[in-house]
């Protein structure tokens, strides 16, 4: 059988590239794919391999015809393709699940600390020579030992930042999920599942969010939901930008309704709402859940196993459909 022809969309950790490039013919890309790209990559490549910076939009289902058999996607979100076009072309679609789970919660909690103690604050007085040393009252910011936190979606990522919370930091955990959790560590935890997530909004001094995007969570988090939080408590999302209404969020800010809030994705990356960037009380990374060495070779080498299953006619690991 000829050797599959396969598209990366972007660079990868060289080990993966190395291990792809040994097995498949293999193109590597430089920048997300236009929808104009995407109807030429889709006509040559026996493969994409696209992440979240690719947008796989409804419209290439009309497409017809078409080479690609397989979207193994560098990445577990998938929101980002459509999968009902991708279903009209009989391709199939992959992720990476479980390889990002600790990165991600470990980012998570970057940021709960970070706007928590008011670490961006701090470094940004530092560097711009504005420290005029140790003061009673400098930048006191919220204790985050002890304090309650509010954990929405409850699936891998969502149990690995209770875990940290509550065995790192003594917090006690609230969590809302579509179903309780049967799993005796959580148990262990003492978390405690809120049905409804308005009674998890007032009770938490922090809000986590770490549900999937897409159509079922969009702009979850509305003007009545930050309305629901506690004045002195922190909204920290690294899951996707579309479970909040970013107007609605920068406006509970101005408002003073939150106290603050620490984000790494947003709705339209890259580009990031002028109202956040001049914001003290807001922290912002740049989409960086899973960006260490060892997490993003770990997504590449299960994408990898996805197309190699999928080649040889396995059963694919990761198949979202
Ligand atoms: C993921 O895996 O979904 C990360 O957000 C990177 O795409």
């Amino acid at each position: 059988m000829a050797t599959a022809r396969i598209l990366l969309t972007q660079r990868w950790p060289a080990a993966v590239e190395a291990a792809l490039l040994h097995e498949y013919d293999t193109t590597l890309g430089e920048r997300p794919l236009s929808v104009s790209e995407w109807r030429d990559a889709l006509t040559q490549y026996d493969a994409i391999c696209p992440c979240v910076a690719d947008r796989f939009v409804a419209e290439l289902g009309e497409l017809g015809a078409v080479r690609t058999r397989l979207l193994a996607n560098y990445g577990v979100g998938y929101n980002h393709l459509d999968l009902a076009a991708a279903r009209k072309l009989g391709i199939t679609v992959t992720n990476t699940p479980g390889v990002l789970t600790d990165a991600t919660a470990d980012l998570a909690m970057t940021l709960l600390l970070m706007v928590a103690r008011r670490a961006g604050e701090g470094e940004r007085q530092l560097r711009s020579g504005q420290w005029r040393g140790w003061y009673p009252t400098h930048l006191m910011g919220t204790q985050v030992s002890g304090a309650t936190l509010g954990i929405v979606g409850m699936g891998r990522i969502g149990q690995a930042m209770a875990h940290k919370a509550h065995h790192g930091f003594g917090m006690n955990i609230l969590y809302h999920n579509r179903r309780e959790v049967q799993d005796p560590a959580v148990a262990r935890m003492g978390a405690r599942f809120c049905a409804n997530l308005d009674d998890l909004l007032r009770a938490a001094d922090f809000v986590t969010v770490h549900t999937p995007g897409g159509q079922g969570t969009q702009h979850l988090f509305d003007a009545r939901r930050f309305a629901a939080m506690q004045g002195h408590a922190y909204f920290i999302n690294t899951a996707r930008g579309d479970v909040v209404d970013e107007a609605a969020l920068i406006a509970a800010l101005d408002a003073g309704c939150i106290a603050g809030a620490a984000l790494d994705v947003y709705a339209q990356e890259p580009h990031i709402p002028a109202a956040l960037l001049g914001r003290e009380n807001v922290v912002l990374l740049p989409h960086l859940g899973s960006a260490t060495v060892a997490t993003r070779t770990a997504m590449g080498m299960k994408v990898k196993a996805n197309l190699d299953a999928f080649f040889k006619g396995q059963p694919v690991p990761d198949q979202v459909f």
